[in-house]
């Protein structure tokens, strides 16, 4: 396990930090975001989908829709688990398949709540909201291949 925090003051920086990761994630790559509503998770994913040359306007919040995907070959999977009862409903929104695909970057807002179905190697990203603009970003990889990504970053 290797765990790096960053501190970001701007909603640029935060996207940056996830547009400049997501290009040494392994694939298929499971990143579980945590924080407050308003942290900036959303804002985190906007970047991951910026670092694939994707339209980061096309993503927006995935609380109504419960699963959202983007690119070719999915490249981008945004998920929200905010309105889950409980971690198996992952599974009906295709979980394992989604985990199956070779090129594919998974990002899960409220992972917290589907811990449990998590695969054993994945990246965990937690924000805290430190004031209007400052956001703590602590960032944990399980498994090698997100260990060298995290240690690269
Ligand atoms: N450093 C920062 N990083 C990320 N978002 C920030 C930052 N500073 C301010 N914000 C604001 O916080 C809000 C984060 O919203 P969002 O990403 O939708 O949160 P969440 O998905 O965690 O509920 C946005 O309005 C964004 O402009
Ligand atoms: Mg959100």
């Amino acid at each position: 396990m290797l765990v790096k925090t960053i501190e970001t003051q701007t909603v640029e920086q935060t996207r940056r930090l996830a547009c400049d990761l997501v290009k040494k994630l392994p694939r298929p790559a499971v990143v579980a975001l945590s924080g407050q509503l308003g942290a900036g998770k959303t804002q985190f994913i906007k970047g991951l989908g910026e670092g694939l040359g994707l339209d980061p306007q096309k993503i927006c919040s995935a609380t109504f829709v419960l699963i959202a995907e983007y690119g070719e070959d999915r490249q981008l999977v945004h998920i929200d688990a905010y309105r889950f009862d409980k971690p198996e409903e992952l599974e009906n929104i295709g979980w394992y398949e989604l985990l199956d695909q070779p090129q594919t970057v998974i990002a899960i807002e409220w992972a917290d709540k589907v811990q449990d179905i998590l695969p054993p190697e994945h990246l965990n990203v937690q924000i805290e909201i430190l004031d209007d603009h400052r956001r703590q970003i602590t960032l944990t990889a399980r498994g090698q291949s997100y260990l060298s990504a995290l240690d690269s970053l």
